[in-house]
């Protein structure tokens, strides 16, 4: 795919319960116009992953599904920005989640000079989350992600995007951490939708279509806000 280049370098935020398809969508958006994906839920898995002191916090707090500390996460998410490649935009998939995540996000790009193009709003029923998640899965390769009913590869077991053949599922994809990570949702996350709405940054997307409908309408929108 030609990748397609925006006037200005973008920051949007994508926001939305598990399972709204945040990754899904920054992965086709990050393919489509060059912009950096910076999902703060990869990025703790690799501090798990790698033991690191963060890591180690984190671990248990996202096998319950709750949020972790937002100490924690706003420095991981302030160590990555930092990284040249973010310079093109970057798409922030699943942060923030907090009001003080996204106070300290004001304040990191007032100090570098840049502002929000957008914060857009995945809308989805809580019914067909628990459906996405439950069937979730990715490329252990690449990461790309796949569902048992909605987005298999085009061969069973391999990867369309590098041919991997390992897949994985998240530990916290089950049924008892869902209800939690949606809880954690409704009562610290949603509240954004009224913080970026006060600020003329909400956009809204109907995220109970397919994934391509959706991809079609996000790429209206990025290329609204960025132009
Ligand atoms: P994180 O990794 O961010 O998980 P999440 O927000 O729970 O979101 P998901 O990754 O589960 O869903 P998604 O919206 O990306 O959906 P996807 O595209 O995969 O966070 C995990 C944990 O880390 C948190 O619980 C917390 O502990 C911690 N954490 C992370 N960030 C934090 C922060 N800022 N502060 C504090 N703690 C933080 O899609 C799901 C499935 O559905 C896929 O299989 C996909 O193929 C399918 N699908 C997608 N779109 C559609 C569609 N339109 N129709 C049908 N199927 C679809």
């Amino acid at each position: 795919m030609d990748v397609q280049t925006l006037t200005k370098p973008s920051v949007l935020i994508l926001l939305g319960p598990p399972g709204a398809g945040k990754g899904t969508q920054a992965r086709m958006l990050q393919d489509k116009f060059g912009l950096v994906q910076l999902s703060t839920g990869d990025l703790l898995r690799a501090a798990v992953a790698a033991g690191t002191e963060a890591g180690k916090k984190a671990k248990a707090v996202m096998e319950a599904g709750d949020l972790v500390s937002d100490d924690i996460v706003i420095a991981i998410l302030k160590d990555r920005l930092a990284e040249p490649d973010t310079a093109k935009g970057v798409i922030l998939d699943g942060f923030p989640r907090t009001t003080a995540q996204a106070e300290a996000l004001d304040d990191l790009l007032d100090q570098t000079g840049q502002s929000i193009n957008a914060a857009i709003s995945l809308e989805v029923d809580d019914d067909a989350m628990v459906t996405r998640i439950s069937g979730r899965y990715t490329c252990a390769t690449c990461g790309e992600g796949y569902h048992d009913s909605f987005k298999k590869p085009a061969v069973e077991g391999v990867c369309d995007n590098c041919g991997g053949t390992e897949m994985k599922r998240r530990a916290d994809d089950n049924a008892e951490t869902v209800g939690a990570r949606l809880a954690a949702y409704h009562a610290q996350t949603a509240p954004l939708i009224d913080y970026y709405d006060r600020k003329g940054a909400l956009r809204r997307i109907d995220a109970m279509g397919t994934i391509d409908k959706i991809a079609s309408d996000m790429g209206s929108i990025v290329k609204d806000v960025s132009a």
